[in-house]
């Protein structure tokens, strides 16, 4: 299975910053606020990339941030804090033990990869009962697009899917293993959404 690398190997240059860093900032913030991490708690941060996402890391609590990018993580390494460990890492094959996590954050991972049907089978393993997954990401809701599908041919090759429709396969997948709590479009008219997941026994 092979996760797009094209757009995210230039992590090791100013060039993935330059183009994500200011847009996303309200929403990182709102992300993190959104997961209210406690003390005790222990929460998985899901392709971190460059670690634009540290900044906003409460102080409190203990942070396991994983990418498969060396050059992202290379990046990340400059913005980690005492209580963020960096790992390197598929997110369809994680290297932790089950029931490690209380919480996770999803911030524009889960429509780049190839499987999130995989990738939310090792949350599900990973993550304690009652665990809650807050999810950000671009997601297609609309009707069948023809000129979106063929976009989508190279799209989905270099960098990210952009018609991968979280409704339809939260039904068709994750309907036995999380309860979707809240769902909540943001930018550009919904199409950027806030999701958040609690994880079924
Ligand atoms: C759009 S970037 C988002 C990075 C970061 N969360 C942010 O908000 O800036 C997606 C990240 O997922 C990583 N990635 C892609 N496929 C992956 C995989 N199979 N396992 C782990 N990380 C992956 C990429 O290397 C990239 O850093």
């Amino acid at each position: 299975m092979k996760s797009p690398q094209f757009f995210y190997s230039l992590g090791s240059s100013f060039l993935y910053d330059a183009l994500i860093a200011r847009f996303f900032t309200p929403f990182r913030q709102e992300s993190f606020e959104s997961l209210d991490v406690q003390a005790n708690e222990t929460v998985l941060i899901a392709g971190a990339g460059t670690g634009l996402d540290f900044p906003h890391v409460p102080k409190e609590g203990n942070f396991i941030a994983f990418d498969l990018n060396e050059g992202m993580l290379k990046q990340a390494q400059k913005r980690k804090r005492e209580n963020i460990s960096l790992v390197r890492t598929d997110c369809h094959t994680l290297p932790f033990q089950d029931a490690t996590f209380d919480k996770v954050s999803c911030f524009l991972i889960v429509s780049i990869i190839p499987s999130p049907e995989l990738f939310f089978a090792e949350l599900h393993r990973v993550l304690k009962p009652g665990g809650r997954i807050v999810v950000f990401d671009k997601f297609y809701e609309g009707q069948n697009n023809p000129l979106l599908n063929a976009i989508n041919l190279i799209a989905s090759r270099v960098a990210s899917n952009i018609n991968f429709n979280f409704s339809d396969f939260s039904e068709r997948e994750l309907a036995q293993s999380f309860k979707i709590t809240a769902d909540e479009g943001k930018a550009l008219s919904g199409y950027f959404r806030f999701i958040q997941l609690e994880r079924l026994p």
